[in-house]
């Protein structure tokens, strides 16, 4: 008798599908910004921004600023620039900052690159749900670009993350557009031997009180040079 493979190859075809959709619908800016908040019990992101330590004199970049978050957490810096992939969210945050022109806010809708990374001279980066998008070798890669900056004095990540004793978290966070959300111990070794050491990680809910997701935390500086 014949055998087929054509179940797996519809099973695997309708899950490429779901992906998409997955990845269409919960990357769609009115879906990030105003339905995620609600499926998650609220969203407070203050004691990420905090960790950043950034006043007037800063130069704020912002790597996968998606939509903007930021503005709405930022006090105010002498320059922020925000860099995205997906040029639907950089739209969406171009619109935000237009109602807070004093931040002087710049958007590009690419890749960073190093050459960005000497014209811009930023003193504190924020990677804000940035690192469980990313390959471990593309993370360490960012890393070891933000790492060989003289001006970065700090850099704030923060992400979806796997926890031992959590299910509704866990659930959560593989339902996360991620495809590399990891478990707690597996984020700070990211920066081992980029030229950075992780000088603090924590996790926090993502609302103080009704929060029920939780993300990892990391403050990282320059080790010394
Ligand atoms: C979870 S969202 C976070 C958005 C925003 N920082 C926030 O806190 O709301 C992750 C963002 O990273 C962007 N992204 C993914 N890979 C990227 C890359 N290599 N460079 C820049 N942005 C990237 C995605 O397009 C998405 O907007």
């Amino acid at each position: 008798m014949r055998t087929t493979n054509a179940a797996p190859a519809m099973a695997s075809g309708v899950a490429a599908l779901v992906g998409r959709l997955h990845q269409k619908l919960f990357g769609h800016p009115f879906v990030y910004d105003h339905i995620r908040p609600l499926a998650v019990g609220g969203i407070d992101m203050s004691p990420v921004y905090a960790a950043l330590e950034a006043g007037p004199d800063d130069r704020v970049l912002d790597v996968g600023c998606g939509t903007g978050d930021a503005l709405g957490y930022l006090p105010p810096v002498s320059a922020y620039f925000g860099f995205d992939t997906d040029a639907v969210a950089i739209a969406r945050a171009r619109q935000r900052a237009a109602r807070q022109p004093t931040l002087n806010a710049q958007f590009e809708a690419r890749l960073l690159g190093p050459d960005d990374l000497g014209r811009l001279a930023p003193t504190k980066v924020v990677l804000a749900g940035l690192l469980h998008h990313l390959t471990d070798t593309e993370a360490r890669g960012l890393f070891e670009m933000l790492g060989a900056v003289p001006s970065i004095k700090r850099i704030v990540t923060q992400d979806v993350v796997l926890l031992p004793g959590r299910p509704l978290n866990n659930l959560l966070a593989r339902g996360d557009r991620g495809r590399f959300v990891r478990n707690e111990p597996d984020y700070p070794p990211l920066a081992a031997g980029t030229g950075l050491r992780v000088t603090r990680s924590w996790v926090i809910r993502c609302h103080p009180y009704t929060g029920i997701a939780r993300y990892l935390v990391m403050t990282l500086e320059p080790e010394a040079r």
